[in-house]
This record gives structure tokens, C-alpha cells and sequence, in this order.
């Protein structure tokens, strides 16, 4: 019998966001604090990349067709295509994608599209170099731009952009968004601040909702916006097609509608905790159990069992003043 991972709510998990390091070469304001996090870190602590595939392999026994490589930033860590190699064989894996700020995406593309991603999401929240470089505290727009320009070109499609939209920061370049994405068949996706990370329940000054983002692409491109139907991703975008385009835009609107009840993921970090909610600190730790000689099946049921903690939703908006300091780096977004 096929095997699968369903939760105490019905939920099928059947997508693993895997975070392979907590460190990230940017410092976005809203997710990394200036001195970065964690300094102390050590090597030991974050799992090999053949310890990660244990884990994966087993979450691919059960069911588990989607795999994300996330960060911090995925690409600082080194052979990340060497990894990919590992796991693109596992039978039943469908999907191995990429959420990256693109940094070092020219100079890799080629390398993880040979090795077996499909495809990237790229986090992008401004189109202005200077303004870029002040949201990330130090990025370098021209070479993002560079590593898009590769991805489109290697076939890591499609290339997804995610905007964090942030009131009187970026807010302006909605529009602008909408027209790159037009322009290179590049897929934007704008999303609501969500109170976790560095800057916490504070970004919720800055808010801006996806009912209002909508609004003003539909007056921008003059032309309808065609809902999507089926399943784009499985992911909690919602998306739409620009009418008498190919092209598409979405919402993530985290915050004003939470899309918990369809949730099909959990997420990994890269010191081998399983955090069953990105809104919540319900987790399991794998490592320890992994370096003590769990068995391949002990490990799944495991796995198992952890679901079983999975929280119904997030309390972004009940709770906004007491949700906990969460290293939004750790978890990958
Ligand atoms: P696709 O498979 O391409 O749809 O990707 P994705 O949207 O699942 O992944 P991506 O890394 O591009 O994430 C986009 C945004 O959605 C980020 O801001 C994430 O933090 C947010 N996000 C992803 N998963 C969840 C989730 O389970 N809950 C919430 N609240 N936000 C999520
Ligand atoms: N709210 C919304 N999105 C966030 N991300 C990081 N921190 C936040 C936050 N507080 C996004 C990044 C990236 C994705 C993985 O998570 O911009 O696109
Ligand atoms: Fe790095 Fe992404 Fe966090 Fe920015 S949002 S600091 S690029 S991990």
C-alpha cells in the first residue's frame, strides 16, 4: 500500500522545505538582524548533506513528492548541486526547486538545473539598485538580475519572483513588478509581511494587503485577472493569469487570509529540526535520534509521529503581540 503523511487534521503532507544553512550573504531587514544570526554556530551541528538525504529519502517513503532547498541562503552553502545528485533519484520525488535571493544563481544555474532542480523562486523586493541595496543591506542587484537572466536561460522554470511588500518602503514598485514579469515571463508573487523574523510583529506597520496589491495591478494592466484553477504549486499563492498574456501574478496574503487549512508542508532546518508550522514552534528534533543509529524504519515512524504535532494554523493576526521571536532564517520562509 502507498504510503502517506496526513495529520490530525486531514492535511496531507507531501512537501518538505529543506533548509541546508541558516546563513545568508544579505541581511533583509525584516528576516536577518544586521550581525547576522547565530555566530556561533558550529559545523558539527548542521547536518551533513548525506545525514539530509536520510531524512529526505525517508519523507519520500512517505509519500512526500515536493522537495524545496531553502536558506537562509541556499547557494552559500557549497556543492549544493552535489546534493542534488544525491536525492534526484529518490523514486517518488517529483519536484526539487530553489527559493534563493540569486546572489550566486549565474555562476550555479547551469550546475543544479544539470543535477535535477526544476525550478527557482527568487526573492526580489525592489527593482531600484540602490533601494535594493538597502532593503538587503548590501545586495547587488546587477548580479540577482544576472542569475535570472541564467535561470530563464538554463530552463529553471518557471522562475517565480517573491516581493514582500512592505507599506512606504517598496510599495511603489508594484507596478514596476508586474511589468518585468510581463516583459521576461517571470511569474511575481507579492506577499504580505508576516510578523515573524527580525523585525517581528514591528513590520506590521508596514502592511499592505493582498485584496489592495490586487487592485492595483488590475487598474495597472487595464485587462482582466483570470483566476487559476487546478492545482499551480500546491503552494499558498494565489494566482492569476493577466488576461491576453501568458504571464501570471499571485498573492500571498499570509496575514489577511491564511490558507492554513490546505497546508500540505512541513519544514527542516539545517540542524535537523522538523517545524511542523512556519506561525507556530511546534518541532521535533531528528538530528539526535540520526546520530544515535535510528533505523531506516524507526526513522519513519518517527516522521510519523511528529505529524501528528502538526498545529491546525497560524495566529498571525490574534496574536500578534505575543508571538515569540522566530528566526524566520532558520526556517527557510
Ligand atoms: P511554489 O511551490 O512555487 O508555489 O513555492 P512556495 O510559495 O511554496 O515557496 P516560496 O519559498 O517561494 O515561498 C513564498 C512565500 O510563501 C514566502 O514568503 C514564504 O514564507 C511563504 N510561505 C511558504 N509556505 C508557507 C506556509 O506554510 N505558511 C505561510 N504562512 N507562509 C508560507
Ligand atoms: N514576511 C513575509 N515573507 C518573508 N520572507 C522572509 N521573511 C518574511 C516575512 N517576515 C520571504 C522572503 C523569501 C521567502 C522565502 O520568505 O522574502 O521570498
Ligand atoms: Fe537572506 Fe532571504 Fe533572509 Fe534576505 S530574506 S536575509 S536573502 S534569507
Amino acid at each position: 500500500m502507498q504510503k502517506s503523511l496526513i495529520d490530525p487534521f486531514g492535511r496531507k503532507i507531501e512537501y518538505v522545505r529543506v533548509s541546508v544553512t541558516d546563513k545568508c550573504n544579505y541581511r533583509c531587514d525584516y528576516c536577518m538582524p544586521e550581525q547576522g544570526v547565530h555566530p556561533e554556530g558550529r559545523h558539527t551541528e548542521y547536518l551533513s548533506y548525506d545525514e539530509l538525504a536520510r531524512i529526505i529519502k525517508a519523507f519520500v517513503n512517505l509519500g512526500v513528492a515536493k522537495i524545496r532547498l531553502t536558506g537562509g541562503e541556499p547557494l552559500v552553502r557549497k556543492n549544493l548541486d552535489s546534493f542534488v545528485e544525491k536525492i534526484q533519484p529518490f523514486e517518488g520525488l517529483e519536484d526539487i526547486s530553489l527559493s534563493t535571493n540569486a546572489h550566486h544563481l549565474a555562476r550555479e544555474a547551469l550546475a543544479l538545473k544539470k543535477a535535477g532542480v526544476s525550478r527557482v523562486n527568487v526573492s526580489i523586493d525592489s527593482l531600484k539598485p540602490k533601494r535594493f541595496n538597502l532593503i538587503t543591506r548590501g545586495g547587488d542587484l546587477t548580479k540577482v538580475l544576472a542569475g535570472v537572466d541564467k535561470a530563464l536561460e538554463v530552463g529553471l522554470t518557471p522562475v517565480k519572483f517573491n516581493m514582500v511588500v512592505m507599506k512606504g518602503t517598496n510599495d511603489d514598485e508594484i507596478e514596476a513588478m508586474v511589468d518585468y514579469g510581463l516583459a521576461k515571463g517571470v511569474e511575481v508573487r507579492f506577499i504580505e509581511t508576516m510578523p515573524i523574523g527580525a523585525a517581528g510583529v514591528s513590520m506590521m506597520d508596514q502592511h499592505y494587503s493582498a485584496a489592495k496589491i490586487l487592485k492595483r495591478i488590475k487598474q495597472h494592466v487595464g485587462t482582466d485577472l483570470i483566476p487559476s484553477t487546478g492545482k499551480t504549486h500546491d503552494g499558498p499563492s494565489k494566482n492569476f493569469t493577466i488576461a491576453g498574456t501568458n504571464t501570471r501574478i499571485g498573492v500571498i496574503s499570509a496575514v489577511s487570509q491564511h490558507f492554513c487549512e490546505s497546508c500540505n508542508r512541513v519544514r527542516l532546518t539545517a540542524k535537523g529540526v522538523l517545524a511542523l508550522c512556519l506561525g507556530q514552534e511546534d518541532s521535533v528534533d531528528l538530528r539526535t535520534p540520526l546520530r544515535a543509529g535510528i533505523s531506516d524504519e524507526a526513522l519513519e515512524t518517527l516522521i510519523k509521529k511528529a505529524i501528528l504535532k502538526k498545529p491546525e494554523r497560524h495566529f498571525f493576526t490574534e496574536n500578534v503581540h505575543n508571538i515569540e521571536f522566530r528566526q524566520m532564517v532558520e526556517l527557510g520562509g
